[in-house]
């Protein structure tokens, strides 16, 4: 096989490059279905790369559906060219940029999904506030096809909580929206022209990586979210569309942006004159530390469109998020949900509602809070007791995860099956790279795991990483002189 575009000088991660160039040829047809690809260590040698970045290469491409691994016989091309009727895998082919995570099997202890845990659900609260809502006399009307800003009756109270806040000025309106990943996607639509850029965080959630289809520039994110400097650097040689930061215990680091920062960025954008979306999808989760102003309430030029969502503090089931921004733009954001799905479920809108206004939102969010602080207590203790020395870890103040780099040479993708085999999952870090791929980074989403299993699962993690760095110090012992 033929790789001479790939390089060591590119933004673009070293094994995504393979995988995009292996993929394109198995879409083309160049590689036929039935071939069977080098072996990681041949194709590494090769091509001169280490030997773990053709694995990640090879996975990405069995995740896509593209090739097959057969233990002892090798890797084979399962996807790829039909000759006859519609080719979907070239009229796709255009799609794939950053492949999803994949729906990892289930296993005993999954530090792998940023979500709140279902057995804190308070179902008894949440049945009466159905009740209450199934009883009513407008329920003909929340049936009923509605305003695709939202069910109004909550529209409002959002509103006027944002107003009471001070997040929300006379001149912004508010659009309800399939939880915070729909307003991200339909501001994306609504603003990016092809070619355009956005500039977001590195490491980011993956939702972004795909869903906004923009050519993105990452920032490092630092123990205090976003580099500022390197966004300041940024916005003075190019012309991002909008910037998307997280204020509050970014995903995946768990970083909060400090009231400086903040200043700066907001600053930053007004003179580059850029708009922000201000991503605070887990403020409602601070566990301990001062709560700090948003972005949009610094921010008194109007560029600044705030997204929340009751995903983390509540029920992410229901997918009801919202966005805050200047009049104009919103009256196309709404447009263009209308064009994407009519508006939001009102039914989970009023019941959200009235879980609101009955008290039992708070009671549940003092509850989630409490679990919170004890679990996130529980995974910082477990990680200083079980990871081998070398290894590093953020410190959040709330949200729901916590970003560990591992000692080199540890590959956290390359150790993620051994894990799964011991009952434990978390994930990797290269599925929130944007061009910055920490091999041994690794995201642990604490929230949906009691203390108990958090410190079991790092006890096996601990076991799995130490052992593997011993086998690698080994490895790199100097031969005995020849004598
Ligand atoms: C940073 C961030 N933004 C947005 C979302 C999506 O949230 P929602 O469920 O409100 O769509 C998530 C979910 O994990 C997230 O972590």
């Amino acid at each position: 096989m033929d790789f001479h575009q790939i390089s060591h000088d590119s933004e673009v991660p070293l094994y995504r490059q393979l995988f995009e160039q292996i993929a394109v040829k198995i879409r083309s047809g160049d590689l036929s279905k039935g071939e069977r690809l080098p072996a990681t260590r041949e194709l590494a040698g090769l091509l001169g790369l280490n030997r773990t970045t053709v694995s990640a290469a090879y996975e990405m491409l069995e995740a896509e559906g593209l090739i097959s691994g057969q233990v002892g016989r090798g890797s084979f091309v399962t996807g790829g060219a039909d000759n006859e009727g519609v080719d979907w895998a070239s009229l796709l082919e255009r799609a794939e940029a950053h492949p999803a995570p994949p729906s990892l099997p289930p296993t005993p202890i999954s530090f792998a999904m940023s979500r709140p845990s279902g057995a804190l659900f308070p179902l008894d609260d949440f049945r009466a506030s159905c009740e209450a809502v199934l009883a009513r006399n407008d329920l003909a009307t929340i049936l009923q096809l509605g305003s695709p800003a939202g069910y109004e009756p909550l529209r409002r109270y959002l509103l006027d909580e944002a107003r009471r806040q001070h997040l929300a000025t006379a001149n912004d309106e508010l659009v309800i929206t399939n939880g915070c990943q729909q307003a991200l996607n339909l501001i994306g639509r609504v603003l990016l022209r092809p070619g355009d850029s956005v500039v977001v965080e590195d490491p980011i959630f993956a939702g972004l990586l795909s869903g906004l289809g923009a050519q993105l520039i990452g920032i490092p994110v630092g123990s205090e979210g976003l580099e500022v400097a390197q966004l300041e650097r940024v916005l003075e040689r190019e012309r991002p569309r909008f910037i998307v930061v997280s204020s509050n215990f970014q995903n995946p680091t768990g970083a909060t942006l400090t009231l400086a920062a903040r200043r700066a960025i907001v600053e930053a954008a007004r003179g580059a004159r850029v708009p922000i979306l201000e991503n605070d999808t887990y403020g409602d989760l601070r566990y301990s530390g001062e709560p700090l102003p948003a972005l949009k309430q610094l921010d008194d030029c109007g560029g600044t469109v705030l997204l929340r969502s009751f995903s983390k503090v509540s029920f992410p089931g229901l997918r009801v998020g919202w966005a805050i921004g200047p009049k104009p733009l919103m009256d196309r954001v709404r447009q263009a949900k209308q064009a994407a799905d009519l508006h939001t479920d009102h039914l989970s809108q009023a019941v959200l509602l009235e879980f609101a206004v009955s008290g039992r939102l708070e009671k549940h969010r003092a509850r989630m809070l409490q679990a919170g602080a004890e679990r996130l207590a529980a995974t910082l203790d477990a990680c200083r007791q079980y990871l081998p020395p070398g290894t590093h870890w953020t410190r959040p103040e709330g949200g729901m995860n916590v970003w560990v780099r591992l000692p080199e040479p540890l590959d956290a993708a390359e150790l993620l099956p051994r894990a799964q085999k011991e009952g434990v999952a978390y994930l990797p870090g290269r599925y929130f790279a944007v061009s910055r791929h920490e091999p041994g980074a690794l995201r642990l989403s604490f929230a949906g795991l009691p203390p108990d299993e958090i410190r079991s699962g790092l006890a096996i993690l601990g076991r799995i990483f130490a052992g593997e760095l011993e086998t690698a110090s080994r490895g790199f012992e100097p031969a005995p002189a020849m004598v």
